[in-house]
């Protein structure tokens, strides 16, 4: 077999922010795809980096009192925890800011200026007067032109799904200072993808049978004809003023790299530093980085999500091609994750939080199960649903898979000395059944229909179990004339545990790793399913290898915390104040806790509070602590608001009723569904002493959506 030489990557995380679920869904796809390569014999070099330009970054820098590159690098210290934490292992972990990416960068660009594809516009761009910069889109806020909602991006409107330029806004603001930005024209470089030799070139190239299907069709309508009638691909904005945090445009001073040009770079900038530290030498590979990068044998695949399909099926194949360097093999779209079927904003960055996943004593691969469970290779969302997590883990990991090993082991060690015995033909029969899969799951991992093969590992498992059922090892050991078939029953189940496991190793390679060490073989790879232990073969002892999921860890990760759950029974004590047990000290103390540190005014206008109607109100099954409150604040569509007030309010009273809501509260995924806002209530900080919640409500005449100052 060939062995093939194969360079992965996931998309580059902005270095901005931890990590969300939705990251740790793609690095274990793809972490998944590249164990499994490497088990066939396959050499594969895995590497990110932290996308480290732009912007926002420069601005969180600047808020935070210290330079960008501090900014990233405190952001960088925090990703090996997620990373080790769910056994994702990239060879290299780097920066777009590190000198590797600034060279390749600056020389893809000359590059892409000698072929004719570079040109110079003055364009006019706004421009905060206050802050003397100009503004990214992000940066503006205003009306939105389609449909009048307030407080909208300058790219697009979260209300009306519309997409604009900033200059189409209605009273546009500066986010930054406030200020109404001004245009101003300023010289922009151009990426020339509009030209007909780039719009041929990537024709071709996203259209020739690839790329999943929905994702080249989603293509083919980006070159769809505009109203000018030439081409639907539109040139690209390279170039931004100073200031700026990115790379500087070679000959052109003041003028940086837009931080999408030389994110992906940054791929082929983590290789680099991964050859220059010697990992690939260390491994055999002897070629340097650039002739690497040359071999026609090297295969190079992307996995990223669909919301950047434009970046990397476009704008990346069309600069290496252009550059005369090497074009993707592959780009692999998936979905994003949802949580109980509610989408999840990246920006706002809801949902399961992974280090809190983590911290609680959740088992990393029962996550790296249930999202290969779920992953095919199409361009679908994955949902994560807690009851279907909790039943696929148990019934299916622990109860199938496990199970098999737990239900013959110990006879195994117990009563044969540790060895494997002879098997019967049946047993022979399941094993060559379970050795016959491996090209089909093999050929689904290699497919990344994951999902397929979860089911097809499990349908195996079944089998296996049928097998026991029907030998009944617990009943033969109780019959010393059964002797010999208990010993070929557990020596077919162990025989089959080996394969299984061999199978869904790349999704579970610590517990695998455990497995090769109790059967005694080594690093299990494909070629291995072949074989088999035999007559003979010693194993170690038996230890459980994987617990049950317990229900109650699902509701702890989707736990409200305390400072956000309604101003119920726990409502957090400010560090800094007597202790709410302190409220016996005196009548001073109101509701049973002091008033919290002074804010100003324009920390409390951060607070959008507004009036709510409560259109409808039911109990939450499963919980006996909230209800599930459909509001009405006055916009196109109601809000769903989960609150802890379950104890104290019947549904029925509370529907038709006004409150007030907490309207900018970043929405919360909860186990139950999405919380997009907060009720007010108010309780006594000793609720045993002073019982009672209490739902604010407003005195008669307000209306739905009015604001609260
Ligand atoms: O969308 C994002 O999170 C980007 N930081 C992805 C960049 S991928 C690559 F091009 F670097
Ligand atoms: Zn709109």
């Amino acid at each position: 077999m060939t062995v093939r030489q194969l360079f992965v990557t996931t998309a580059l995380p902005y270095a901005n922010g931890n990590f969300h679920i939705g990251h740790i869904m793609e690095y274990i796809q793809a972490d998944i795809w590249v164990r499994f390569q490497r088990m066939q014999g396959h050499q594969v070099y895995f590497v990110c980096a932290d996308d480290a330009h732009g912007a926002p970054i420069m601005i969180a820098a600047q808020k935070a009192g210290i330079t960008p590159q501090q900014f990233v690098a405190n952001i960088a210290k925090g990703r090996q925890p997620y990373l080790e934490g769910f056994h994702i292992a990239f060879d290299n972990w780097h920066s777009t800011d590190g000198p590797e990416n600034h060279e390749l960068a600056q020389q893809i660009y000359l590059d892409l200026e000698a072929a004719g594809l570079i040109e110079r516009r003055t364009i006019e761009q706004y421009f905060d007067p206050e802050k003397s910069m100009f503004l990214p889109d992000r940066f503006i806020k205003g009306i939105c032109p389609k449909c009048a909602s307030p407080d909208q991006y300058g790219d697009s409107c979260e209300n009306c799904g519309a997409v604009y330029s900033p200059t189409d806004l209605l009273h546009p603001r500066s986010t930054l200072s406030g200020a109404t930005p001004v245009l101003k024209s300023s010289e922009h470089f151009f990426f020339k993808l509009s030209h007909p030799k780039c719009v041929e070139y990537l024709k071709t190239w996203t259209q020739d049978g690839k790329l999943q299907s929905e994702v080249a069709n989603k293509v083919k309508e980006w070159f769809t004809p505009n109203e000018d009638g030439l081409t639907g691909l539109s040139d690209w904005d390279i170039s931004r003023d100073a200031p700026y945090f990115g790379i500087e445009i070679p000959n052109a001073p003041g003028k940086y790299f837009y931080v999408w040009l030389d994110a992906p770079v940054g791929y082929l900038a983590s290789l680099k530093n991964y050859f220059a530290k010697g990992g690939p030498l260390a491994r055999g590979e002897t070629r340097s980085f650039e002739n690497f990068m040359a071999s026609p044998e090297v295969e190079q695949y992307h996995f990223i999500g669909k919301d950047i399909t434009y970046f990397h099926t476009l704008f990346w194949p069309a600069m290496l091609h252009f550059s005369q360097r090497k074009t993707p093999n592959n780009i692999f779209v998936h979905g994003f994750i949802t949580v109980s079927g509610e989408k999840m904003s990246k920006s706002r960055g809801t949902g399961i939080d992974p280090l809190k996943y983590l911290s609680i004593g959740m088992n990393p691969e029962w996550m790296r199960y249930y999202i290969a469970a779920k992953l095919n290779a199409r361009v679908e969302d994955v949902d994560f649903n807690p009851d279907d997590f909790v039943a696929r883990v148990n019934a299916d990991l622990v109860g199938k898979y496990i199970n098999i090993a737990s239900r013959s082991a110990g006879f195994i060690g117990k009563l044969f000395d540790h060895r494997l015995g002879a098997l019967s033909p049946e047993g022979q029969a399941l094993v060559s059944q379970l050795q016959g899969q491996a090209s089909s799951i093999a050929q689904g991992y290699e497919e990344r229909e994951f999902a397929k093969v979860m089911r097809e590992i499990m349908l195996l498992a079944d089998q296996v179990n049928a097998f026991v059922d029907q030998y009944k090892p617990w009943e033969a050991a109780k019959k010393p004339e059964l002797r010999d078939q208990l010993w070929s029953t557990c020596s077919t189940c162990i025989e089959c545990f080996r394969l299984l496991s061999l199978y869904l190793k790349p999704v579970l390679p610590q517990l695998v790793s455990s497995v090769e060490a109790f059967l005694g073989v080594e690093s299990l790879r494909f070629e291995h399913a072949t074989q088999r232990l035999g007559a003979g073969w010693e194993i170690g002892n038996y230890k459980h290898l994987m617990q049950r999921v317990d229900p109650a860890m699902l509701d702890q990760l989707f736990e409200l915390e305390p400072s956000r759950e309604i101003a119920a029974s726990n409502t957090p004590t400010p560090s800094n104040s007597p202790s709410a047990k302190d409220a016996s000290a005196g009548p001073f103390i109101p509701g049973g806790e002091a008033i919290a540190p002074e804010i100003s005014i324009d920390e409390f206008a951060k607070t959008d509070l507004r009036i709510a109607l409560i259109t409808a109100c039911e109990a939450v099954e499963g919980s006996n602590k909230l209800l599930r409150l459909t509001l009405d604040v006055g916009e196109e569509k109601t809000r769903q608001v989960f609150s802890g007030i379950a104890k104290h309010y019947q549904p029925q009273d509370l529907v038709g009723q006004l409150t007030v809501v907490v309207a900018n509260l970043a929405p919360r995924a909860m186990k139950f569904g999405l919380s997009e806002g907060m009720v007010l209530a108010a309780s006594h900080a000793q609720e045993k002493e002073h019982p009672g919640v209490f739902v604010l409500t407003p005195w008669p005449g307000a209306k739905p959506g009015m604001r609260i100052h």
